[in-house]
């Protein structure tokens, strides 16, 4: 089920950045020459089709790929407006790097940047299981009928 975000009620970024600033993680909008780097990593820590994902962010300015690095090293990334217009997603972090507010600073970083924009509202896709953490950091509430949503017949993915 999709969920809609209200951008003109998100939370004060500042105290996510600076809590990750404190641990040594930066998160920050992707820049062109990263675009390789970038999508190597998604494609590797996720999926091909987030990888696929990814990649339309890199053909737009403002770029809508942020990304946490640590030490030079890429340990999260989210994206908005790939697959549909006014959308948020994919995002992920590194599974030992997750629990530490890098998932919290990447996706406030990208819903601000849509709300910069000019969108007053943010649709997220993705699986029930991340319906918590959306609802918890920025108040996501259900689309009612959205199932299956925008993510159906899709081609065989083979590795
Ligand atoms: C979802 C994901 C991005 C969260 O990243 P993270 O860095 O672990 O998240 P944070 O540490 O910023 O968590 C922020 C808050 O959300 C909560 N939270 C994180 N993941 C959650 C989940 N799956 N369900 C419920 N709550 C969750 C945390 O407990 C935390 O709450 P707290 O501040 O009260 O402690 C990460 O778990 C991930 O990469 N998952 C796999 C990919 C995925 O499912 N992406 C979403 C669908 S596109």
């Amino acid at each position: 089920m999709d969920r809609l975000v209200r951008l003109y009620d998100l939370p004060d970024l500042e105290p996510f950045r600076r809590a990750s600033l404190s641990k040594g993680i930066t998160v920050r909008r992707a820049r062109a020459y990263e675009q390789m780097q970038t999508i190597d990593w998604v494609r590797a820590m996720f999926s091909m089709e987030w990888a696929s994902e990814c990649s339309v962010c890199f053909s737009r300015v403002p770029l809508s790929c942020f990304i946490a690095t640590r030490d030079s090293e890429i340990i999260g990334f989210a994206c908005y407006e790939t697959t549909f217009r006014n959308f948020f997603g994919p995002i992920g972090v590194d599974p030992n790097r997750r629990g530490a507010g890098v998932g919290a600073t990447l996706l406030i970083s990208c819903l601000k940047s849509m709300w910069d924009e000019g969108y007053a509202y943010a649709i997220i896709g993705g699986p029930r299981e991340a319906a918590p953490f959306y609802r918890r950091l920025v108040g996501a509430v259900d689309i009612e009928g959205s199932t299956p949503g925008i993510y159906v017949d899709r081609l065989t993915v083979r590795r």
